[in-house]
């Protein structure tokens, strides 16, 4: 009896031991950023072999441990086609509005519009990336379905939080839709707040839908840039089904706390074949060890529902974090990551970023995937386009049609023209 026992409490001390990691004060101090190429347990990686099943799975866990919190298992998603016009943008591409379903019925879905050249010899690439204020604003179409979820206040049309039809059509440069479509490609766009408002008061997105019964929430819950990463992966699941799409070709774009969510999706889900985090900054494509703009202090007091509540812990100890945002763009590699910055935007840190890219190098080299090929920043308008690329024009923080024009070059360069 007594042995029987023994053996099972040994049993269940390996098992946690397995499944946590440190606590934050037991976590080495570290004020350069970490090398990815070595394991939690200080063990160098020498092969591809221990890159892909171990360290690999193992910064995966750390991010979800530490900072962005654990996403459900995947799930059967179901996607209907609601409306297809194949003459939108003048006759130039075809529009559809997807629902794509998840979880419980009640569960909030997504509402995806997917705008598809015509002029194609066969399926085509495309972007996917999540927008701050409904589909209706991108483009002039009046058919074009208006968010009813909780929306932020600060965009044209909206009212008392709730979109209105005076928004429609006010985003049509910041998409630039018929840019890509005139550039071959498709474009995937949803309302951020269909997976999760983003207030921090109120917790009305997916998340308490897809909690398992009796689960009462914990510190390594997900928070909303993990939901919207995983809202990207659950549109990305459309895609690739899609006859339309070439699966092969499917690049992320986001914009700041949407650029956070396009880094991390690509860092999940190897289905991503590129990414552009375009003025990420903090919690994203900046350091958070950096010392210039937004800190993790900051953006853990402003937006506490972004990220998992142990990231928390990290406030003014960024020093203990076992990884840098480094690690999270090692985790893209060997695929495409481009940078995109503006000058202005000092708030993101774009010479961090740099040094972001810097100290991710080493691992696309490892893996005979290129890297960075500039030494330092390069002048204002001038693009890096090597397997890890970077971008800094002058001006604010916004994404624009001349952005756009940017990441077509860099995805033409990289997912080629078939
Ligand atoms: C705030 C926040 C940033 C974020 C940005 C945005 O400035 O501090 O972290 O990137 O909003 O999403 O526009």
């Amino acid at each position: 009896m007594r042995r029987t026992l023994t053996l099972a409490t040994i049993f269940i001390v390996s098992l946690s031991a397995r499944a946590d990691f440190p606590a934050v004060a037991d976590l080495p101090s570290r004020m350069e950023l970490p090398d990815p190429l070595i394991m939690l347990n200080g063990e160098r990686v020498k092969t591809r072999d221990q890159w892909t099943d171990k360290r690999r799975p193992e910064l995966k866990r750390l991010f979800q441990h530490y900072m962005y919190g654990v996403p459900p298992a995947p799930m059967k998603i179901e996607a209907k086609v609601e409306r297809e016009d194949p003459k939108a943008f003048d006759g130039k591409a075809t529009l559809k509005e997807v629902t794509i379903s998840f979880g419980p019925p009640e569960t909030p879905r997504i509402h995806m519009l997917l705008v598809v050249p015509n002029e194609k010899k066969g399926p085509v690439p495309a972007f996917v990336g999540m927008n701050f204020c409904g589909n209706h604003a991108l483009v002039k179409d009046p058919k074009v379905r208006i968010p009813t979820a909780w929306m932020y206040d600060r965009y044209p049309g909206v009212k008392d939080n709730k979109a209105t039809e005076a928004g429609r059509g006010t985003q049509v440069d910041v998409w630039a839709l018929e840019q890509s479509i005139d550039r071959g490609y498709a474009v995937a766009t949803f309302y951020n707040g269909d997976i999760d408002p983003d207030r921090k008061e109120a917790r009305e997105g997916i998340q308490p839908h897809l909690r398992k019964k009796d689960e009462k929430p914990g510190a390594q819950d997900w928070g909303t840039i993990a939901a919207w990463a995983w809202g990207i992966q659950r549109a990305v699941d459309y895609l690739v089904t899609d006859k339309d799409i070439d699966k092969d070709r499917i690049a992320v774009v986001g914009h700041s706390r949407l650029g956070k969510t396009a880094l991390l999706a690509a860092a999940l889900d190897e289905r991503i074949a590129l990414s552009i985090p375009h003025q990420a900054g903090c919690g994203g494509t900046a350091p958070s060890r950096g010392t210039v703009g937004e800190s993790v202090t900051k953006i853990n007091t402003s937006f506490p529902h972004w990220f998992c509540g142990t990231f928390k812990d990290f406030n003014d100890k960024t020093d203990r974090l076992p990884f840098d945002q480094n690690c999270l763009v090692a985790l893209v590699a060997p695929r495409p990551v481009l940078f995109s910055n503006a000058i202005e935007d000092t708030w993101a840190n774009p010479e961090g970023q740099f040094q972001v890219l810097q100290a991710a190098d080493p691992v696309y080299r490892f893996l005979d995937a290129g890297g960075l090929d500039a030494k330092k920043m390069p002048e204002p308008g001038k693009l890096i386009d090597s397997k890890l690329g970077y971008y800094i024009r002058p001006g604010k923080h916004s994404m624009t049609k001349e952005d756009w024009k940017v990441f077509l070059d860099f995805a033409d360069k990289h997912l080629g023209k078939k």
